[in-house]
């Protein structure tokens, strides 16, 4: 079917929820998508920071396939196999014993967030309230938007799930004077990676770690963007040499396979039978999607790959912003953001987008980069080839 046909079908009979380039895209392989006229695109947007091995990468499809032969689905109600494998494994690699299967990030923070409110129930005479921080993103259920800081989110959808209280990030006093009795937990993203990649900074979180631990709150991190190898370490938290309560993973977790987990300290094995759950809870191709991409991790050092490119690019921008309007370069591993001084966002993601390169502009002028974990030099010529052809000079 030619392009136009899909993209009047689209228009016609999807729920517009937002805006979509004129292109239609059909297949993927490695570091590249392809649209339906044969165009191939670079792609540093990943799925939004989704795809860590790459698009269509052999070893999901073969384990995919396999599992697909051997069990599709066991129902929630009875143990599987590789829900029992990939449990393990993730805590054998984490400082986490317990694990909690879901689809998405948002139903994973969802599993925190009750998680932290049953422990506040158990251990904390029924304290509900979770402190999180302006600007964040926790998802697009009624209940993380209620939990998110995004500006956008505020007023819509109202009235939204009471119990949070938003405080500034990377200021360890807001949150202490935001404190009560009916504090249960902080919550927060070891990067805020939708506002445009800013880094919670070493003093804040140890310092948070430090007063969750005096007043017996529970401290969260959602690493939905973050875990995974994507910043240069398996989990973000490693940086900071402490280790958060709960942790929730999605997006590189199945590299483009829907699967989210919920991660708890032993502690925190409370719920009761039936208190929490889900129909897809440990789905067995999602799971065996999950063993594949950390066995592919370990196998071609994808995570060192990643700490090597991610410092790779992050110089070259530097050298870049000698010349050219880029500005407060800034990130971990692959997910790396700068701002654009005189070039609006969306419109260097315009440009670059016709010249076969996708990126994502998640603010005004900033820029986010995001690519597959498995991204070479080669196709870091190619990505620094385009942007300078579409970035004006200083
Ligand atoms: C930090 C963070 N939390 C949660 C989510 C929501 O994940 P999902 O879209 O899989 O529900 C996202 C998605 O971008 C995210 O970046």
């Amino acid at each position: 079917m030619e392009t136009q046909c899909y993209i009047q079908i689209a228009n016609n009979n999807l729920l517009k929820v937002t805006n979509r380039p004129d292109i239609v895209m059909c297949k993927g392989k490695g570091m590249y998508l392809y649209d339906t006229d044969g165009k191939r695109y670079l792609d540093l947007v990943a799925g939004w920071g989704v795809n860590s091995l790459g698009h269509s990468p052999k070893a999901i499809a073969k384990a995919l396939a396999k599992q697909a032969k051997t069990l599709v689905n066991a129902s929630p109600a009875y143990y599987n196999v590789p829900m029992i494998e990939f449990a393990e494994m993730l805590s054998e690699i984490s400082h986490f014993q317990r694990a909690f299967f879901c689809s998405t990030g948002a139903e994973a923070n969802e599993g925190a967030i009750k998680l932290a409110r049953k422990y506040g129930s158990v251990h904390k005479k029924g304290a509900i309230e979770i402190i999180t921080t302006l600007n964040s993103f926790h998802g697009r259920t009624i209940t993380t938007m209620a939990a998110s800081g995004k500006a956008a989110f505020q007023k819509l959808y109202e009235p939204k799930t009471p119990g949070f209280k938003k405080v500034k990030y990377n200021d360890l006093k807001a949150v202490k004077s935001a404190v009560s009795k009916k504090t249960c937990a902080v919550m927060i993203e070891p990067i805020q990676g939708e506002f445009g990649v800013y880094p919670a900074s070493e003093d804040y979180v140890s310092g948070l770690r430090e007063f969750c631990d005096k007043n017996g709150i529970l401290l969260i991190f959602d690493e939905v963007q973050t875990g995974m190898g994507r910043t240069g370490k398996m989990f973000c938290y490693e940086h900071f040499g402490i280790e958060p309560d709960i942790m929730t993973l999605a997006k590189g977790i199945g590299s483009g396979f829907p699967l989210a987990a919920m991660l708890a300290k032993e502690k925190l094995n409370i719920f009761e039978p039936g208190e929490q759950g889900g129909t897809y809870t440990g789905q067995p191709l999602a799971m065996a999607a999950g063993i594949a991409v950390l066995n592919e991790f370990r196998k071609s050092r994808v995570v060192q790959n990643c700490a090597d490119m991610g410092a790779l690019i992050v110089s070259r921008l530097h050298k870049l912003s000698e010349e050219y309007e880029i500005e407060n370069i800034r990130g971990m591993g692959l997910l790396i953001g700068f701002d654009l001084k005189k070039t609006k966002g969306a419109d260097f993601v315009n440009k670059c987008l016709k010249d076969g390169l996708l990126i994502n502009s998640p603010q005004e002028k900033s820029v986010r980069l995001m690519p597959p974990l498995v991204i070479k030099e080669k196709e870091i010529d190619e990505l620094f080839a385009i942007m300078i052809k579409n970035l004006a000079r200083k």
